[in-house]
């Protein structure tokens, strides 16, 4: 528990979040995390480095934030694949840390459990040395079936990589006759990003004063609220937080319209694609006397279940994947 609230000066923040929950609370945050290492300089520590613990403290700090306004779904961007361009000493310090952070985690596992807190690692995992990718391995295994609350770290993420990774995946069901390539529509692309298992974020918020999303969930954010913040990462403050949200709350009706534009349109298109499937299917002769609506409905029921097997089957194998490198205990 924090010390403001220790000493019983939480109550105007417990005023504010009341204020804030009167509102739309978004579901899903996201947050790049910038800031770090010029924190450090700023306080002239004697290692850069420890910007990055209180980075992690921070996080912990602001997951506890989320619970409280309701928040049910945090993204954060810890490791980018463009920093393994590093000096070898800051990235082996940021693969030691988030070994021994998991591994402490994994230690107050009763809490998580208590929580329900489902944790998830987004990216490029076989780029990760084999101790790190097996401890975090652990901590997504154990807390798979977890659903009040999602904590989505991306380490080694970049969003290029991710939609590569996807182009991938879906050529390779192509290839071996899981789905058809006319199946390939925005919304399976989506289900194919690390993120698949998410709704695209309400919020995104990046610290530091830099205005840009640096490879940071480019697919997911098209509708999304995006609050660029003048603060270091670790400085960020339970009021940098609340402001972000209320942010958020101005801008929530244009946000609505834009995404349920935006929903009617695929829900179109993706008529017309199987409309489009059909009428190749058919010939001149055997056009007439059919009923088109039956059958388009007929195929959109036959690709629904294709993609949800391959859905499926992309899952189960990601699953495995973790279950190897890192077995259930
Ligand atoms: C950006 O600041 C931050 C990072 C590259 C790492 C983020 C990591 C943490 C917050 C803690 C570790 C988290 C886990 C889950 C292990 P920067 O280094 O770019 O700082 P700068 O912008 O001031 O240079
Ligand atoms: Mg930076």
């Amino acid at each position: 528990m924090s010390e403001e609230r220790k000493s019983g000066g939480g109550w105007i923040r417990s005023l504010c979040c009341s204020i804030l929950k009167a509102g739309h609370i978004p579901q899903h945050v996201a947050i790049i995390m910038d800031g770090n290492r010029r924190f450090a300089r700023k306080m002239q520590y004697s290692r850069v480095f420890m910007g990055h613990i209180q980075g992690f403290d921070k996080l912990l700090e602001t997951l506890e934030w989320c619970l409280d306004v309701g928040i049910t779904e945090l993204t954060v961007y810890a490791f980018s694949i463009e920093n393994f361009k590093r000096s070898k000493e800051e990235v082996d310090g940021l693969m030691e840390l988030a070994k021994q952070k998991v591994t402490k985690l994994l230690d107050e596992r009763d809490l998580i459990m208590k929580h329900g807190v489902c944790i998830r690692v987004l990216g490029d995992l076989e780029l990760l040395p084999p101790d790190v990718l097996s401890s975090v391995a652990r901590a997504v295994n154990f807390s798979r079936n977890n659903d009040r609350a999602f904590l989505n770290v991306c380490f080694s993420y970049t969003s290029r990589n991710e939609m590569t990774h996807a182009v991938r995946t879906l050529a390779q069901g192509a290839a071996d006759g899981m789905i058809l390539p006319s199946d390939i529509s925005e919304d399976v692309v989506e289900r194919c990003l690390y993120t698949g298992d998410s709704q695209p974020p309400d919020l995104v918020i990046r610290t530091s004063g830099e205005i840009r999303l640096s490879d940071f969930l480019l697919w997911q954010s098209s509708y999304s609220c995006l609050c660029f913040l003048d603060v270091l990462w670790p400085e960020f403050s339970i009021w940098n937080f609340f402001s972000a949200i209320l942010t958020y709350q101005k801008n929530y009706s244009a946000i609505q319209e834009a995404r349920e534009n935006h929903a009617q349109k695929l829900e179109e298109r993706l008529y017309q694609l199987n409309k489009d499937c059909v009428l190749a299917q058919l010939d001149e002769r055997n056009k007439d006397g059919v009923d088109l609506e039956d059958l388009v409905l007929e195929y959109g029921r036959h690709r629904k279940q294709r993609v949800e097997q391959f859905i499926e089957h992309i899952r189960t194998e990601h699953r495995l994947f973790l279950e190897r490198v890192s077995p259930i205990c």
